[in-house]
């Protein structure tokens, strides 16, 4: 028997591109209504934009109808800056969809637990961050780890990671922090399922599977580079041609992110004390150059 997720608003915290796709498929597949929070109205406008096109784009293709596009984008709602997470509060499920930093995430844990109550499902996009430490952050004032509302607090927590473009890509990696109840478990599992995802679980150790097998091998592309192995174009085409990517790793790290990738990388070098996770200079220093790939218009690539 299929288990319900229960879910009847969903809060979306971050409305970057993972955030806008993860409102996309729950508004349109999952059909639930959607409040979207972020502390940038320019962002919020900005990813509210690319949704329209993308409806717009489905519509032309003749995927959804123009009813099915109208529907979706009335379930979505904008939460502006200036009602902070408050404005949160109808959801019984929270989506954080932000940059990749621990304190940043700890702070926003801490403060939807203090400001929606015990009850909400918080779950985290993150690519890598200890599912077990965000929720550590959620507990309430005064409370410890194994008082009842600290145990309660906590067990509400999940890692629901989504995969960059959210609406294409098929996969959810569902992660449980020590603290994670079953019941969460199995509501943000079907949820991931309500939106059209395939679901696989993986236990809270850093970078979880995805992260741990995808980025060291991009690191390993970009030291190849450093190193002068081969040119950036020949390194991806290798991958493309001779492996089947649909993109060379140069380029999905540019995809990505840079300052995503090194971020996940450094988590995997710290968490693990591995020296084999040690990130590429050259990532370093693309990142310290604000050079972050697709979203700055320069990485591995130029996008004019
Ligand atoms: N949003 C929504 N849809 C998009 C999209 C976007 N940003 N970009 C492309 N698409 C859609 C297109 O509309 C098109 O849809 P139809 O089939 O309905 O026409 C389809 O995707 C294919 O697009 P294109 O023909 O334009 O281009 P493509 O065939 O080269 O595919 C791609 C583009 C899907 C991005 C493909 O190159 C790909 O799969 N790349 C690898 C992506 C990947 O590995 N993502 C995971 C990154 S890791 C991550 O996200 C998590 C992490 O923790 C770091």
């Amino acid at each position: 028997m299929s288990i319900a997720h229960g879910i009847k608003t969903l809060g979306i915290l971050g409305s970057g591109q993972m955030g806008l796709g993860i409102a996309y498929v729950a508004a349109l597949r999952a059909r639930v209504p959607v409040l979207i929070h972020d502390r940038s109205e320019a962002q919020l406008k900005k990813g509210l934009a690319f949704m329209d096109k993308l409806l717009e784009k489905d519509v032309a293709k003749g995927k959804i109808t123009s009813t099915d596009a109208k529907e979706a984008r009335d379930r979505v709602t904008v939460v502006l800056p200036d009602r902070g997470l408050v404005g949160l509060r109808d959801a019984d499920m929270v989506i954080e969809a932000v940059s990749e930093n621990l304190s940043l995430k700890e702070a926003i844990f801490r403060g939807l637990s203090a400001e929606l109550g015990p009850e909400p499902i918080l779950a985290s996009n993150t690519s890598s961050i200890s599912i077990t430490k965000i929720a550590a952050a959620t507990l309430p004032d005064g409370e410890g780890a194994s008082s009842e509302k600290g145990k309660k607090s906590a067990s509400r927590v999940v890692g629901l990671h989504f995969f960059n473009p959210v609406p294409v890509m098929k996969l959810v990696e569902l992660i449980s922090a020590l603290q994670t109840s079953k019941d969460t478990l199995d509501r943000a599992r079907a949820f991931a399922i309500a939106c059209g995802k395939e679901v696989t679980t993986s236990q809270d150790v850093p970078g979880f599977v995805s992260n741990a097998l995808l980025m060291p091998f991009i690191n390993e592309a970009i030291m190849c580079l450093e190193k002068g192995v081969a040119t950036r174009d020949d390194i991806d085409k290798t991958l493309k041609l001779g492996m089947n990517h649909p993109m060379g790793p140069l380029q999905l790290a540019d995809f990505i992110g840079l300052d995503t990738c090194l971020a996940i990388q450094q988590t995997l070098y710290t968490g693990t004390g591995d020296s084999k996770y040690r990130p590429s200079i050259l990532l370093e220093r693309l990142v310290d150059a604000q050079w972050l790939g697709k979203k700055s218009g320069k990485g591995f690539y130029e996008y004019p």
